[in-house]
């Protein structure tokens, strides 16, 4: 019997990216086989200047290369710079050193103006739906929005018929029917309000997809259901998967590698199973050593289930499709 929760769980997951053509190369990349890298810093960093002077130094001279089509983890405690991190690769945030390239584009001194196609090629799900959705808006102008961005941007026409089925589409690819889009973000659960966003991301047909916590605050057998579905878009769709969480289960759930940030600089970074099964750093020790794992808090939540309902209810997919 296996012990590793991970495994346990993890082994039919459609793991986004795994036997892909780029995490074989990436597997390489010490043997200095060519990485086809959708995005590539180099000596980034980031300070903030805090009222009354104060500096606070968020990032520090990160060196990063995410291979195209892998499932690319960062993990690391509250404070350790992963949301400054991604928002510096989504262009939400400029670096204050360093080089950022995203799919070929130098980006580091790019105009405001010329960062907007790059919000098609990154699209991102926040931790909590509940900010990143407008309360006033209904779901189907919500999911519809970086479609319309995309299209004032480019100055083209899309139908409105058009524009509804894309809308459909991309709200059937995460489980939710189409007629939802005449109501608003408040009728739904959380769980549901995360594949909304999704849906929302995954519309203008992004390169790639960053989930900053998505899962974080959704209640444990939600979460194991939204993760499988991030990694399955993910891996259906081709695209590179940037999940960020303070959780390293989460991300060994569906990351086929990992980067490690401690206080803003780069600790480790490897393939998730190398990492998991051999964390180089201390640092990287602990964190594995204080989350409580998903698996296990899945099972307990099993049985609680079972207990009470004499059935299991948590339906998680064991057929990877
Ligand atoms: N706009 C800002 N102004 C000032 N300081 C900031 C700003 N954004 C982030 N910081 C600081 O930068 C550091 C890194 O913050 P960041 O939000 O990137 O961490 P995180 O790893 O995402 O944390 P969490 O897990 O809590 O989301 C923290 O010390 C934070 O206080
Ligand atoms: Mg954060």
């Amino acid at each position: 019997m296996s012990t590793d929760p991970a495994t346990d769980l993890g082994g039919s997951l459609p793991t986004a990216g795994a036997g892909s053509a780029a995490s074989s190369e990436a597997g390489s990349e010490a043997a200095g086989a060519p990485v086809d890298a959708v995005v590539q810093l180099t000596g980034v960093g980031r300070v903030f200047r805090r009222s009354g002077g104060r500096q606070v130094t968020a990032l520090d001279g990160i060196d990063l290369t995410v291979p195209r089509g892998s499932a690319f983890g960062v993990v690391g405690e509250s404070g350790s710079g992963k949301t400054t991190l991604i928002r510096i690769v989504a262009g939400l945030e400029r670096a204050t050193s360093g080089r950022v390239v995203i799919d070929g584009t130098d980006i580091t001194a790019l105009p405001e103006k010329r960062l907007g196609s790059l919000r098609s090629t990154l699209q991102v799900v926040f931790q909590d739906p509940m900010g990143s959705l407008d309360p006033r808006m209904r779901i189907g102008r919500i999911v519809a929005e970086p479609l319309l961005a995309q299209r004032q941007r480019d100055d083209r026409r899309m139908e409105r018929h058009v524009l509804d089925a894309r809308v459909a589409e991309v709200l059937g690819q995460v489980g939710l029917e189409p007629d939802i889009v005449h109501r608003y973000p408040h009728q739904f659960s959380g769980g549901q309000r995360q594949r909304i966003s999704i849906a929302r991301a995954i519309a203008p047909d992004p390169a790639v997809l960053i989930a900053d916590e998505a899962v974080s605050a959704l209640d444990v057998t939600v979460r194991a259901q939204i993760l499988d579905l991030i990694a399955e878009i993910a891996a259906r769709r081709s695209l590179t998967l940037i999940f960020v969480s303070h959780d390293l289960s989460v991300i060994r759930r569906v990351c086929d590698r990992v980067a490690v940030l401690q206080s803003g600089r780069l600790v480790e970074t490897g393939t998730t199973a190398e990492v998991y099964r051999h964390p180089r750093q201390e640092y990287t020790r602990q964190l594995l050593a204080a989350v409580p794992r998903l698996a296990e808090s899945l099972a307990m939540a099993r049985e609680r289930a079972a207990r009470s309902t004499g059935d299991d209810p948590i339906a998680l997919r064991e057929d990877g499709g």
